[in-house]
């Protein structure tokens, strides 16, 4: 009975049966897709919280956390793709483990996703924010405080929340409202636009790493890893565990090329080049970012929102440091993009089995864009940008997206058992050991975040879990 279910799950989600029923365009090729993946992996992590997690976390081992985070990607990677190419269709984690696991795992895990996806485009779009204010001031525009800022931070010394004096963070609400402009507009422009960005900000970012090798001085990784301060996470050999779970963050978003598979041309091909192409890329250009800014900045002045800026001015280069902001605000841009692309994705798919209202995946008959859940997506994101801090929506977005890779892993494992004989475009190397290695790497890096950050993740899965009772359970019921 399961495996009768499993199979007619399987079969509902061809290519063809997908595209015939929904009529999305199938515009994008490998190359796109490589360039999608950069565009949405590069961003705030490196950005703004590199220099945060040496400075606080790892010291110059936070080199060692880029590697360490790197392998977990690098299984679910390898998972995502084997996922990708046997179910090429939309909705990434959510289609999968709806394939393989049931409704419910594909309720919690479409659910959890809203963390990865519409709190990551958030927490960018505030990074966003802290970068486009800076570069005005460097231009001698000064944009008022209260109209850049939420209006209540959170602290963690008093665990309450106090007010900040300000009234909402007007930046990033702009740009949250631009990208979703695009993203209506249609599919094609959006790959457009973030292909010219990305060769920005790759460019930025090797102009950065070029010259800065020349001003390394290896004394400053010494020692490498500092001594733990007395607390699990404060430097030490579990600060450089703590560090993976923080920088993973910088990582996130190679998987969402997954949730454009049934808009690529050739998805049996180009979804793992796509994902795994990307995530190569990206490891090498954060090891060697991570090098260049240890290496010419002792790592405990790197902390602060800019510290590609502090560099840049210990390097005697300041006049480098406008260039460069233009290269992080145009990066933080793609990320939003391709994950505010990826929700509504995500929301069509759960539209389309009625686990959400079924008008999220209305297409638009000119644009050909589910144009409803786009605006939806945009507008809550824009909201939650105005109104919250970075750190906290941050944090959230990490162990988030680790529970889903946890699940995507899990499934890769069973549909091993019960689907052997499938066709796979692309079976993941390593047998067994890969999704279980996928599975415990990305735990391990659970295990190194905050116990608050763990609540929240709990109180937000009892949420899904009312509205899946209340609602989805008898709605998807419905569906023909
Ligand atoms: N990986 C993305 C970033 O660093 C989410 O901004």
């Amino acid at each position: 009975m399961k495996r009768l279910f499993l199979r007619k799950k399987l079969s509902d989600l061809t290519i063809e049966a997908f595209e015939e029923k929904h009529g999305l365009k199938r515009s994008l090729g490998p190359v796109s897709l490589v360039l999608l993946g950069i565009g949405v992996i590069i961003g705030a992590g490196i950005f703004v919280l590199t220099g945060h997690a040496a400075a606080q976390i790892a010291g110059p081992a936070i080199i060692l956390s880029f590697i360490l985070a790197a392998f977990a990607c690098a299984f679910a990677g390898l998972c995502y793709a084997e996922f990708a190419s046997m179910i090429p269709a939309a909705g990434s984690a959510y289609t999968y483990a709806y394939a393989t696991l049931g409704q419910f795992i594909a309720w919690i895990i479409g659910w959890d996703l809203i963390l990865e996806y519409t709190l990551g485009a958030t927490t960018v779009a505030i990074g966003w924010s802290g970068y486009f204010v800076s570069f005005l001031k460097d231009l001698g525009i000064r944009v008022p405080q209260f109209l850049a800022s939420p209006p209540f931070t959170y602290d963690i010394a008093r665990h309450g929340w106090v007010s900040t004096g300000a009234l909402f963070n007007a930046p990033a609400v702009v740009v949250v409202f631009f990208i979703t402009v695009i993203l209506v507009i249609g599919i094609k422009e959006s790959a457009t636009v973030n292909a010219i960005i990305v060769f920005i900000k790759i460019g930025i970012i090797l102009a950065f790493i070029g010259v800065g090798v020349f001003f390394i001085k290896p004394a400053l990784w010494h020692p490498f890893v500092p001594p733990n301060k007395g607390d699990f996470g404060v430097f030490g050999l579990s600060g450089v565990m703590r560090g993976a779970g923080v920088i993973f963050f910088a990582y996130i978003g190679f998987d969402a090329v997954s949730t454009l598979a049934q808009e690529a041309k050739s998805p049996q091909k180009d979804m793992p080049a796509g994902i795994l192409g990307s995530l190569l890329i990206c490891t090498l250009l954060y090891v060697s970012v991570a090098l260049v800014l240890t290496g010419v900045v002792p790592y405990y002045e790197l902390n602060g929102p800019a510290p590609f800026a502090v560099a840049l001015d210990a390097m005697g280069l300041q006049f480098f440091s406008p260039l460069l902001k233009i290269g992080a605000i145009a990066g933080l841009t793609s990320v939003i993009l391709v994950l505010l692309l990826g929700q509504t994705r995500i929301f069509f798919s759960m539209g389309r089995d009625r686990l959400l209202p079924p008008f999220f995946s209305k297409v638009h008959p000119k644009f050909r864009t589910p144009h409803i859940i786009t605006s939806v997506t945009g507008s809550i994101t824009a909201v939650l940008a105005a109104l919250l801090p970075i750190g906290i929506v941050g944090e959230l977005v990490s162990i988030g997206t680790l529970l889903a890779f946890v699940i995507v892993c899990s499934g890769v494992l069973v549909l091993r058992y019960t689907h052997p004989e499938t066709k796979r475009a692309f079976k993941a190397p390593g047998g067994m050991a890969t999704p279980i290695f996928g599975i415990l790497a990305c735990l391990y890096l659970m295990i190194g975040l905050p116990r608050d950050t763990w609540i929240r993740l709990v109180v937000w899965l009892i949420i899904g879990l009312i509205i899946y009772f209340t609602y989805g359970i008898k709605k998807a019921g419905t569906q023909k």
